[in-house]
């Protein structure tokens, strides 16, 4: 019992469980989401997203063209990010 209580802190689980992690979808994002567009696209005139929802699944969309894994939590983690710091649904 002990290790299992270790390892999900360790791994940070109960805190991303609980919320979302906008420092987290911070580093997400710069670590895989500025290769072929840089922020200026989340807040020019005739931008694409227009909805929260939109949001999430342009993302994922983004994220499916990179060939990357990532779970449901850590796409709502930069969705927050973007819309926290960008979009601001
Ligand atoms: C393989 C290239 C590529 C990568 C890497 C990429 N994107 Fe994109 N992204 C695009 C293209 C292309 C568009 C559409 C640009 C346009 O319409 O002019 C776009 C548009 C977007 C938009 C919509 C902007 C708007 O108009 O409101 C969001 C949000 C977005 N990307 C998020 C992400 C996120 C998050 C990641 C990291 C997971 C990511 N992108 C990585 C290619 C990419």
């Amino acid at each position: 019992m002990r290790n299992i209580i270790l390892f999900l802190v360790a791994t940070g689980f109960t805190a991303s469980a609980i919320a979302v992690d906008i420092k987290n979808g911070d580093t997400l994002h710069a670590d895989n989401c500025t290769r072929c567009h840089d922020t200026s696209v989340y807040t020019r005139a005739n931008k694409r997203v227009k909805t929260l929802p939109k949001l999430g699944t342009q993302v994922r969309m983004c994220k499916d063209n990179l060939g990357i894994t990532w779970f449901d939590d850590e796409v709502e983690d930069v969705t927050g990010f973007l819309n926290t710091n960008y979009y601001h649904f």
